[in-house]
């Protein structure tokens, strides 16, 4: 699906860039230029990325040993 039109950017192109390593916004943007136009993709491409980071940050804690042990204070 075209998330940029001006560019012709598609929600899978910027998948692609969180994959391989774009972590913000501004990364994304500066890979792809998404929303540097007429600017009116920019809240579906903000949706995308953080669709990808509580995807990543549920991975992340699915991962997470089970432990039991939150910290140890000395
Ligand atoms: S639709 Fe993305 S800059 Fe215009």
């Amino acid at each position: 699906m075209f998330v940029c039109l001006c560019n012709g950017i598609t929600d899978s192109s910027i998948r692609r860039e969180l994959q391989a390593g774009a972590r913000s916004f501004s990364d994304v943007q500066q890979r792809l230029g998404v929303a540097s136009q007429c600017g009116s993709c920019e809240l579906q491409a903000r949706a995308i990325i953080n669709e990808h980071r509580a995807l990543d940050a549920a991975h992340f804690y699915d991962a997470a040993p089970a432990t039991g042990v939150v910290a140890a204070v000395a």
